[in-house]
């Protein structure tokens, strides 16, 4: 009887232990595992200098779990008073490209301590009636954070649309600029591919991509086809050099950041003067998912949306060609300007 109620006993202990250890490494988790992984180093020059009440990365990373509850809209006015958060306006934008993989950047960059993403593409600059409420609706838009970090959005609707490049300027120029780029031809599939979904979920038919892609009267490529010319992206570039120098603008590789993420994330890190804080631990391949998927900590992971990572169509390998051939000279141009040569067909 006796030695029944000690092992009872020796079973509740060991249960309560495991809780007790269980909890103290979700604690560990929450105040930012990244922190052990790498050294501290502080944020420089190019968005302001230090100032007296600038809060060290450090901190940051442990106030992480309390801003995302703010993000969340769970925070009183003393609380965002008290922890002196701000919603600021964006210091770099993902102007585009569609289907480059503008999802996949933004998430990444905000693994970064001193980036605070704005979830929700705001189309501030690109749609009339945004742009007709003003910069402060604009600001207001933006997630809080700490006068410190830097707040990034993305639309990629502003890199081809005409009023945007000049309305940036007027809000910020000398605003760092990111775009990410895909091989033209997939990319235009990829685009065609969402919108074929799009017109599937609502039990509409829809034209094959060769048939939108090839003029038939022609039999040459469609420049009228959206997909297409959203593709041309020297064209595009091209009007945004009229208000911003090509400093201005980094190009990420939407194909290698697929593949191999880190490297591409370590450029725009440096481009935008943060600190290297996004390490190969923050990344890991999900073979379910065939995708990079993103690791916060040892508790907080996630992936992208099943929206992202479509399985394309099969295309006619002549249209495949024939829409190569027509990027080529644009692609020369593209490389031409930006510095940044890739391996398009
Ligand atoms: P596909 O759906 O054609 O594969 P955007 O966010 O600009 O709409 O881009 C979507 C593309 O991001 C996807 O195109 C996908 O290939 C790419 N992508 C890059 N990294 C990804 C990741 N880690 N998880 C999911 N998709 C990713």
């Amino acid at each position: 009887m006796l030695f029944k109620q000690q092992a009872l006993l020796r079973q509740k202990l060991f249960v309560l232990g495991s809780l007790a250890i269980g909890s103290l490494l979700y604690l560990v988790a929450r105040v930012g595992s990244l922190d052990r992984l790498q050294p501290l180093c502080p944020i420089d020059g190019r968005f302001g200098p230090r100032s007296q009440d600038e809060i060290p990365l450090r901190a940051l990373q442990f106030k992480r779990g309390l801003l995302h509850e703010f993000r969340k809209g769970n925070a009183t006015k003393e609380q965002i008073r008290l922890h002196n958060l701000v919603q600021q306006l964006p210091k770099a934008i993902i102007i585009g490209v569609r289907k480059g993989g503008t999802r996949a950047l933004l998430e990444m960059l905000n693994l970064h301590p001193a980036v605070v993403k704005a979830s929700q593409e705001i189309h501030f600059f690109d749609n009339d009636e945004n742009y007709a409420k003003g910069i402060e609706w604009y600001r207001k838009k933006m997630p809080f954070s700490y006068p410190h970090q830097i707040t990034i959005e993305k639309s990629p609707a502003y890199f081809i649309t005409e009023e945007v490049p000049e309305r940036i300027y007027k809000m910020n120029s000398s605003i760092k600029l990111l775009i990410i780029v895909r091989e033209p031809t997939t990319r235009a599939i990829s685009d065609y591919t969402q919108v074929l979904e799009g017109k599937e979920r609502k039990n509409k038919t829809y034209y094959k991509f060769e048939k939108l892609a090839i003029d038939p009267n022609t039999c040459e490529v469609n420049t009228k086809y959206k997909a297409v010319r959203t593709s041309i992206y020297t064209k595009h570039l091209e009007r945004w050099l009229k208000y911003f120098p090509i400093e201005q603008f980094h190009i990420v590789d939407g194909d290698r950041l697929i593949i191999e993420p880190l490297p591409e994330l370590q450029l725009v890190e440096k481009f935008l003067n943060l600190p290297p804080r996004i390490s190969q631990y923050n990344l890991y391949f999900n073979a379910t998912r065939g995708f990079y998927c993103l690791r916060f900590n040892i508790v907080f992971n996630k992936c992208l949306a099943g929206s992202k990572g479509r399985i394309h169509p099969e295309v006619d390998t002549s249209v495949i060609t024939k829409l190569r051939k027509f990027f080529h000279p644009f692609n020369q141009k593209f490389y031409q300007i930006t510095g940044r040569t890739f391996n398009w067909p």
